[in-house]
């Protein structure tokens, strides 16, 4: 039986920040940004969009009403969930209004959660044929003002349904994983900042990169010219190219153009809205199926997902026939369209605007946020969520 991506679509928020205007305020040269780092415009999230509500608006996008009776079982990948009990998903399943028997849970290990979910989501659909499975990817991405890390935060999220027979994207069995236990990124629960050890994280996300793919083509003989394109995690675009280059002397002429080509369609979003840890590999796997031309059916696609930590996964997935036509690229076009761009001074003033911790009452009526499923508050420790299409 094939089992594999579905359906699958990604929300941001509205407002964004233009990097050469970053660097500008940082006394940075913007080449640095849009070049070294590779990124042209990262997102910034109101005070009425987080984990929850970004995850939700990212599934609002693709559920229709047969998928809200069949999910009974909701995944939601993310490290910068907002509690360190109930899972973000039981919110997204009450907001979306799916079948009440359902298993909902959070997963994390860092930017790797949304990926053990969809292997989660795999064993579940083997068990159970006519299910389905929502997958959820959603971060916000902040390691503080005037931070070396600044530059590659980011907002957003991805969802995903996992089904049998999928008209997307089916998952191959064979993967290669690797855990080992390092200092590279990490949060404690006691901080909203992410303590990062940049040229480190760097180097271990290459060389787990480099071990998994090796492992991987150990266990199944095949080589760099199987694939129609690799898909990274992408903290921030340029990251990918330097894995990607690693090994791509092992490929054919034809094979290295065509791979770094592709590599470039599958970097657009991410370019345009920052790294949005756990979905960023899946931003990359829409961007480059929504910017590419089509791929012929069969076509594989490599997965790179890395979550600092740490924990490293190759895996691969076979194109399906007219795989395009289920994709959401003209709502994803619009939703880059209709984005506004914030001044330094605004994003500044929205970075320190937090949800109170106090246990204080706080409304957040006045904000021009366009998405239908807002946080509309905080009363007695509860988050207040609306979902505007009820
Ligand atoms: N023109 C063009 N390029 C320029 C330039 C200019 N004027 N000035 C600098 N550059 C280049 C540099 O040469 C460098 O390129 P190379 O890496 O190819 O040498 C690049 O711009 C970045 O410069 P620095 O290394 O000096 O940048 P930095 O030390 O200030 O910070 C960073 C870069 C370490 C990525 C930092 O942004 C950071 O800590 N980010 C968070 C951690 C991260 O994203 N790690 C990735 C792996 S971990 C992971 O994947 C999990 C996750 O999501 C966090």
């Amino acid at each position: 039986m094939k089992i594999g991506i579905d359906k699958i679509g990604f929300y941001a928020p509205h407002l964004y920040v233009d990097m050469n205007k970053l660097a500008a305020a940082r006394n940075v040269e913007p080449e640095k940004f849009t070049i070294g780092i590779g990124q042209e415009k990262m997102a910034v999230a109101p005070i009425t969009q987080d984990p929850v509500t970004l995850a939700a608006n990212a599934a609002l996008i693709i559920l229709d009403e047969e998928d809200r009776a069949k999910i009974d079982f909701v995944i939601f990948g993310t490290e910068s969930g907002i509690d360190n009990s109930k899972s973000g998903a039981v919110y997204v399943h009450r907001l979306l209004g799916l079948n009440p028997n359902a298993r909902s849970v959070e997963v994390k290990q860092a930017c790797y959660g949304a990926t053990a979910g969809i292997q989660m989501a795999k064993g579940h659909i083997a068990l159970n044929p006519d299910s389905r499975v929502l997958v959820l990817a959603s971060d916000i991405a902040r390691y503080g003002l005037n931070t070396a890390g600044e530059a590659t935060q980011g907002a957003g999220a991805v969802a995903m349904v996992i089904s049998a027979d999928p008209k997307i994207l089916a998952l191959e069995d064979q993967s290669a994983y690797l855990t080992a236990d390092i200092m590279d990124f990490w949060r404690p629960i006691y901080s909203d900042f992410a303590f990062v050890d940049g040229k480190f994280s760097n180097e271990q996300y290459v060389l787990f990169f480099k071990t998994v793919w090796e492992q991987y083509k150990t266990k199944t003989n095949l080589g760099l010219n199987d694939f129609e394109a690799i898909c990274f995690h992408l903290p921030y675009t340029k990251i990918g190219l330097k894995a990607l280059r690693t090994i791509l002397e092992e490929a054919s002429e034809e094979s290295q153009e065509r791979l770094l080509a592709n590599y470039q369609s599958s970097t657009l979003y991410n370019r345009n809205v920052g790294n949005i840890y756990t979905g960023s590999l899946y931003l990359s796997l829409v961007s480059l199926l929504e910017q590419s031309e089509q791929f012929k059916s069969g076509s594989r696609i490599g997965l790179f997902s890395y979550g600092s930590g740490a924990v490293g996964e190759f895996f691969t997935g076979i194109l399906q026939p007219n795989y395009q036509e289920y994709l959401y690229s003209e709502k994803h076009a619009e939703l880059f369209a209709s984005r506004t761009e914030v001044s330094i001074e605004e994003y500044e003033k929205m970075f320190q605007q937090t949800v109170p911790v106090d246990g204080s009452t706080a409304v957040f009526g006045s904000t021009n946020d366009p998405a239908p499923i807002q946080l509309k508050g905080i009363k007695d420790n509860m988050r207040q969520y609306e979902n505007k299409t009820n």
